[in-house]
């Protein structure tokens, strides 16, 4: 019987999770497909039923679901309950558990492809939405030194700072136009964006969201955004000469940890690396 994965979401049209995931299923000669479907609002609940069925391993969720689904399932794992979000749901009989692999995935992302392990770091992110809490979570759990969360909405920072300070060393909100953005930034080793600024086929693909003139020579600047490969915060760190990273390589990282879920074996994570790149940049 072949055995099937699916991507929840609305819209999921511009997804390239379908391309690596099948990619690996493929590579270890599974009989299994993953399939991204649209599924509209009314309808999540009865999607979420039809994940119950024998042939069905689990399932990817994003945007808008990832905190509706929460009460749909059966259980959840701690990172669900810190992050707040399901990236990743398994059918084990009949049961279905939640998980988040986004915090693991830019963990793993950040140690294997620029070797940089944020314990003992200080950490300014960008940003307080979802993508923001996940790396939070992680940079939490590992031990950065300091982590200032600075984003445009500073309620939703603040929020955000107060559900995080029981993990670890969180230090403080400020707006994301604050004059003292400068000053943390400058202290800061680690600098991550997790707006959507820059984004290709978004409101500002072409913004970024620090000034360059604030962003550390010897720091490094990760981007979550993955489309385009080079986004302009990413531009302007290289110009400073910062180390850089996009976020191709925890979109596939996530996406490996739940290879390994759904199936119990390891992911072919440098294949689905090449075959997400060559996605999205066919030439
Ligand atoms: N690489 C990966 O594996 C991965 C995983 C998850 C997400 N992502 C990417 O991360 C980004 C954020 O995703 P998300 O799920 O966290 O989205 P989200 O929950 O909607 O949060 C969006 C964030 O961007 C900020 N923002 C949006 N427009 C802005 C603007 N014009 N000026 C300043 N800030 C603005 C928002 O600030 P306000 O709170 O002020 O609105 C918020 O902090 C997306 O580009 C997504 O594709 C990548």
């Amino acid at each position: 019987m072949t055995k099937k994965v699916f991507l929840i979401g609305h819209p999921v049209g511009h997804s390239i999770s379908p391309i690596f995931q099948q990619a690996a299923f493929d590579y270890h000669g599974m009989d299994v497909t993953y399939q991204a479907i649209d599924v509209d609002p009314h309808q999540l609940q009865r999607a979420v039923d039809d994940l119950r069925k024998e042939d069905i391993l689990g399932a990817n969720v994003t945007v808008p679901y990832k905190e509706l689904i929460i009460p749909m399932l059966d259980s959840g794992s701690d990172d669900v309950a810190a992050i707040g979000a399901v990236n990743t749901v398994v059918n084990t009989e009949g049961q279905l558990v939640g998980n988040n692999t986004d915090a693991e995935g830019f963990l793993k992302s950040t140690l294997s492809s620029i070797n940089i392990d944020p314990s003992g770091k200080s950490v300014l992110l960008l940003g307080a939405g979802g993508a923001a809490r996940a790396v939070a979570v992680a940079l939490a759990k590992r031990g950065s030194s300091s982590i200032f969360i600075a984003n445009r909405d500073l309620d939703r920072a603040h929020r955000l700072v107060d559900t995080l300070r029981p993990i670890g060393n969180i230090s403080g909100a400020i707006g994301l136009s604050s004059t003292k953005l400068e000053a943390i930034a400058y202290s800061s080793d680690i600098i991550v964006n997790c707006t959507s600024l820059g984004m290709s086929g978004g409101p500002q693909p072409d913004l970024s969201p620090i000034d360059k003139k604030f962003i550390p020579k010897g720091s490094t600047v990760i981007d979550l955004v993955y489309n385009p490969s080079v986004t302009p915060i990413l531009r302007d760190a290289q110009e400073v000469g910062a180390q850089t990273l996009g976020g191709l390589t925890m979109l596939v990282y996530q996406g490996s940890i739940s290879f390994k879920m759904w199936t119990g074996i390891d992911a072919p994570t440098d294949i689905m690396l090449e075959v997400a790149r060559k996605a999205l940049n066919p030439n």
